[in-house]
């Protein structure tokens, strides 16, 4: 489940590996409990296995138990991880899954919002109401019933992390991304919004968007229980060529600046979004 090394069209140069060689940051210890919900996919294995190396109890969820299950396996390297299936769009297995961790640990330190489909790609008068539905309610309204959820837990040590993982499908149009980027776009919103209303609590809430490395991100109508294909959650990848890096995003590349905003060393960053995209969202 965790690959590392080079992505399909990346260059062979890795410059980081935070999963076999994992920082020491302050205030992620032993002591730390990371929620990572669509933790079992390409980007959330990387993190939890970051996190469970540096000692961090780490919650894991997906859909797929299959997935959940063989994830928490390959991720465990020290820090208990755990693993939950519970599907982001439904609020009472949100509430489930948090209540499991909180009980469990006794505390919520991070969340970490990963949970998402892609879209169709069809034009807006061809978009189903089930299309709708289902992008909005995992990319967009799952993240709200995570940080709500989260957030009660997070006000009793007046202390907490949530990052929402955006993309640059947020920022820029592709034609015909009618859900998955408003979708991106009002969670980065979010982000800026909770950064507001929970900064009295001690919660930071920032994005971080990747850029384009290709992962088996589900369609929104292709069951989770389906051999993995891979695809680019972007369509239309920028080629390397006009990254200014020179190259594209490994699944490493996402986990650092991950690891930084759940970090004590983020303590006054909130409500921002941080690009991860080897500098690709500058080029004109
Ligand atoms: N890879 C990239 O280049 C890239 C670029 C820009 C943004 N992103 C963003 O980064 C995040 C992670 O992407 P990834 O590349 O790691 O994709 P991935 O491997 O497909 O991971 C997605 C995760 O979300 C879970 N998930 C999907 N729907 C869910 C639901 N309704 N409830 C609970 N879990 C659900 C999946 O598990 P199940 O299918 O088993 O539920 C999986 O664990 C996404 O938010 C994506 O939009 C990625």
């Amino acid at each position: 489940m965790v690959q590392t090394g080079p992505a399909k069209d990346g260059d062979a140069m890795v410059t980081n590996d935070y999963v076999t060689k994992p920082p020491v940051l302050p205030g992620i210890d032993e002591n730390s409990v990371v929620l990572i919900a669509g933790g079992s996919g390409a980007i959330g294995s990387h993190c939890a296995a970051a996190l469970s190396k540096m000692g961090a109890r780490v919650a894991i969820t997906g859909r797929s138990q299959d997935r959940v299950k063989e994830c928490v396996q390959s991720v465990t390297r020290g820090g208990e991880v755990v693993g939950l299936v519970a599907d982001v769009s439904s609020s009472a297995q949100v509430n489930s899954a948090v209540e499991f961790v909180a009980e469990k640990w006794g505390r919520v330190d991070g969340l970490v919002n990963l949970a998402a489909i892609g879209d169709s790609g069809r034009h807006l008068e061809e978009v189903e109401d089930s299309e709708i539905a289902a992008v909005l309610n995992t990319n967009l309204v799952g993240a709200m019933y995570l940080a709500r959820a989260c957030a009660s837990v997070m006000k009793q040590r007046t202390k907490g992390s949530i990052v929402n993982v955006s993309s640059i499908g947020g920022h820029r149009v592709t034609p015909h991304r009618i859900t998955y980027g408003p979708a991106k776009a009002a969670l980065e919103h979010l982000s800026r919004q909770l950064s507001v209303d929970l900064g009295r609590y001690g919660i930071r809430v920032n994005t971080m968007s990747p850029g384009q490395t290709p992962s088996n991100l589900r369609r929104f109508n292709e069951s989770p229980g389906l051999p993995p294909i891979t695809s680019d959650p972007e369509g239309n990848p920028t080629p390397p060529k006009r990254i200014p890096l020179g190259r594209r995003g490994f699944f490493e590349d996402y986990v650092g600046p991950i690891l930084f905003l759940l970090s004590d060393l983020a303590s006054y960053v909130t409500g921002v979004n941080i690009w991860v995209d080897g500098g690709a969202s500058v080029v004109r």
